[in-house]
């Protein structure tokens, strides 16, 4: 059964984060190398016995304190520096798949970006193999389904795009589609377009993320060049009208990151965040932790702190988790059993 909007019953405000927390949901922008917590940054290096710049957990995280997207980075990038094994790379997966099947994350669609690794000498059939096997196991272990999406990284050349699509390649089975991610602004979609256009033609689902610091005409091309099924972030489209009806027409969905826009002051506070605004446009958007270890919470955080910022309520919460499911890149028949899983959740919810 599809529940129609005017089906949703309200919920008391005190009760509302509870049904935010037990409603299934999707997250299709998770950085999984931003899931990695400064304890397993620590450990992970002791164990290959390699030395970080900062002296202690604690001092790691006093120095996530981000001004923009690039001072993040540049903390993300050390962070990930301790992966090496195809077991690094299981384990951290494991530890995010385990702590979204706790908030009711179903279905989740990661992202990693092999170039941070392979510059490294660290090989592609490591890392996707470890990160494959995680998902697999959570399925198994936790009930929830996990998928694989490689990113290339914008702030390197065309060329080297290429190079990790070939390497890429004998292991296509184990990904389901591609983005596109790092520093935005000056590396706009189109430099990447006959990269897409390449994956395309190999029958890789395509994502982008775009208009998160850059201008809402990186979304356009990111649509028109890059043919993106998605856009990551896309938060910018508010500053053009005839954007949001392009996206609201033809249901692009946006993956946002409320927290993310936060910390990386893309809006001063939670309570300036435009989620509402895309919502009653009528956007595909959906809500997501980007690199949860990093912006201060997963996706029940996301969610319970964007709700009490912007004032949402029961509709706008099953919405957002419908979003997610119509978003995703999932076969049909599951779709519906998770809309299905959705609806029970909300006609049972006392
Ligand atoms: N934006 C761009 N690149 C990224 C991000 C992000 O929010 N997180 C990890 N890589
Ligand atoms: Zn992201």
């Amino acid at each position: 059964m599809n529940l129609g909007k005017s089906v949703i019953k309200p919920v008391a405000k005190d009760r509302l984060p509870e049904l935010l927390r037990r409603m299934p949901k999707a997250e299709l922008h998770i950085h999984i190398e931003g899931s990695l917590e400064p304890e397993l940054i620590f450990a992970l290096a002791q164990r290959n016995g390699l030395a970080l710049r900062h002296a202690s957990v604690d001092a790691l995280r006093r120095a996530y304190a981000f001004t923009n997207l690039q001072s993040f980075l540049d903390i993300y990038y050390a962070g990930a520096s301790v992966l090496l094994t195809e077991q690094d790379f299981y384990d951290m997966t494991r530890a995010y798949l385990l702590k979204a099947a706790q908030d009711n994350v179903v279905h989740a669609e990661l992202f990693f970006d092999p170039q941070t690794h392979t510059a490294r000498g660290v090989g592609m059939e490591t890392i996707i193999n470890g990160l494959h096997r995680a998902c697999v196991d959570a399925r198994a272990d936790f009930g929830v389904s996990a998928s694989l999406i490689m990113c290339f990284l914008r702030h390197l050349s065309e060329k080297g795009a290429f190079e990790t699509l070939e390497q890429a390649l004998p292991l296509r089975n184990k990904l389901i589609g591609v983005g596109l991610d790092s520093g935005e602004v000056g590396n706009p979609p189109e430099k990447f377009a006959r990269v897409f256009e390449r994956c395309r033609a190999l029958g890789f689902h395509r994502v982008a993320h775009a208009g998160e610091e850059g201008p809402p005409e990186y979304i356009w091309t990111a649509l028109d060049v890059l043919k993106v099924e998605r856009v990551d972030h896309g938060v910018q489209c508010g500053k053009d009208a005839m954007l949001m009806r392009r996206l609201a027409q033809d249901r692009i969905p946006l993956t946002v990151c409320p927290l993310s826009n936060f910390k990386l002051c893309v809006f001063p506070d939670l309570a300036s965040h435009n989620l509402r605004q895309l919502l009653d446009a009528g956007l595909v958007a959906t809500i997501n932790s980007d690199d949860p270890a990093y912006f201060g919470g997963y996706m029940n955080d996301n969610f319970t702190q964007t709700f009490a910022a912007l004032n949402l309520d029961a509709q706008q919460a099953w919405t957002l988790a419908h979003n997610s499911f119509e978003a995703g890149f999932i076969e049909p028949s599951a779709r519906q059993r998770y809309f299905d899983r959705l609806n029970e959740t909300f006609e049972t919810f006392q």
